[in-house]
């Protein structure tokens, strides 16, 4: 829907109408680039795979990079067009990805179930991200990580793209720090600003946060 198809009284902070505008930008193809997001990729490396649990997951581009490096991976968003999107290229790709529909303000993980879970982009308010993060941080299997990749504070500054929007942007050092007054167990194992190119060059700049929960 386009803004000037938008009914009166149309309120975009509304979750429902919140999703169709998620709905709306996957429905446009793959906003999300070729390939999986490079800090991501670094952050995994040297992981042995597991279950992998993706929230947010938009359009699968990162899923479909987990399932084909040989995690048994499963894809959460609120999308169905982005879900829908993401199937296909599972299938094009020739791997297995479990989706499912669900709004993250309502649906929790079940705790202590995944050896990685992943969170990529999820741009939200500090409220909203007090809601999400800790059940992700609770969903964390003894021995399993949590993986948080975000636009860093300092991109819409000195990076490129993402919200402009500050209060919806992070470092890792805060989101480690959030989570860890929920969960002192935790150990912060990466909390990093992540540049693609050295100042002055433009590119985004990511937060990468890897939390693992020690075996008891
Ligand atoms: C910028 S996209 C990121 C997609 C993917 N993680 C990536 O990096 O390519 C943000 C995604 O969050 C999803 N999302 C936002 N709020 C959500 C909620 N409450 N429940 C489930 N998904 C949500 C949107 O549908 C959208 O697909």
């Amino acid at each position: 829907m386009h803004d000037n198809e938008r009914p009166a009284g149309w309120d975009e902070r509304h979750p429902d109408n919140r999703r169709l505008g998620w709905d709306e930008r996957h429905s446009h193809g793959d906003f999300e680039g070729d390939g999986p997001n490079p800090t991501l990729v670094a952050g995994v490396a040297g992981l042995a795979p597991g279950s992998a649990l993706e929230l947010a997951a938009g359009s699968g581009t990162n899923a479909v990079w987990l399932a084909s490096q040989g995690w048994r991976t499963t894809a959460v968003d609120w999308s169905p067009v982005g879900l829908a999107n993401g199937r296909a290229k599972a299938d094009e790709a020739a791997v297995e990805v479990e989706w499912l529909e669900r709004d993250l303000f309502v649906w929790a993980p079940p705790p202590r179930s995944v050896d990685l879970v992943v969170i990529v982009y999820l741009h939200v308010p500090p409220n909203e991200r007090a809601v999400i993060y800790p059940h992700a941080a609770a969903a964390v299997a003894p021995g399993g990580r949590l993986l948080i990749v975000g636009h860093d504070k300092l991109n819409a500054t000195e990076g490129e793209g993402g919200p402009q929007d500050t209060a919806r942007l992070f470092t890792a050092d805060e989101i480690a720090a959030e989570l860890l007054v929920v969960d002192p167990t935790l150990v912060i194992e990466r909390s990093e600003v992540v540049r693609r190119i050295p100042p002055p060059g433009r590119a985004p700049i990511d937060s990468l946060l890897i939390l693992r929960r020690p075996q008891p």
